[in-house]
């Protein structure tokens, strides 16, 4: 596949075919991440890849309680509350893996350098046939100490892109319209 068709192609995934996620191609993704730009070539990023959707399903009501306590107005401001709410609710959607980039290093660039990493886990997954989506919503939970107890953390890791992948249930969600973003040229 070109670059191209795989950052056009990528979607958010949010409904997963019950298909496990092999250490194989976990560690192929990771692969892929790995060749992503660093700042000062620092590389500080780590890895942790669960791959237990029962465990994901617990960490996903503890990190909607999580979220209720501390962002409830809001959630409700953006009309999340109630999603939020629902015991049907799994922020994780099911899916067979959650990849989680951490910044290992307290360099404030080393979260620059996980997101660009994620991205090319994300294009990679796209490569070979599956969805991935980052779930921000996991995002304040894993950094308190009990989700960081559940990761099974080094002290000095932080954890900065929450991704799940798998195969797609259905078909490519439809792509959101991209909009025209407003641009400043110079020369
Ligand atoms: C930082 C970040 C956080 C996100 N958090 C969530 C999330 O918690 N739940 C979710 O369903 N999608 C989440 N997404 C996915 C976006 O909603 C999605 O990328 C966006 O709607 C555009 O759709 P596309 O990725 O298919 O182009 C997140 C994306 C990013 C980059």
């Amino acid at each position: 596949m070109e670059v191209i068709e795989a950052i056009r192609g990528r979607r958010a995934v949010r409904d997963y075919a019950n298909e496990p996620l092999s250490r194989e191609t976990a560690q192929a993704l990771i692969q892929a991440a790995t060749w992503a730009p660093t700042a000062r070539d620092q590389q500080a990023w780590g890895f942790v890849v669960a791959r237990d959707r029962a465990k994901l399903r617990i960490w996903s009501e503890e990190a909607k309680a999580h979220m209720l306590r501390v962002m409830g107005g809001d959630l409700a401001q953006v009309g999340f509350r109630a999603m939020v709410e629902s015991r049907d609710f799994n922020i994780f959607y099911n899916a067979p893996a959650l990849m989680v980039i951490c910044a290992t290093s307290p360099d404030p660039m080393a979260r620059e350098d996980c997101c660009l990493a994620a991205e090319n886990l994300m294009l990679a997954a796209r490569d070979i046939g599956l969805g991935s989506c980052w779930i921000g919503f996991a995002e304040a939970w894993l950094n308190l100490p009990e989700g960081r107890a559940e990761l099974g953390l080094p002290d000095s890791w932080t954890p900065v892109a929450p991704i799940i992948v798998g195969r797609p249930a259905a078909d490519w969600p439809p792509a959101p319209v991209r909009r025209t973003p407003e641009s400043i040229w110079i020369g």
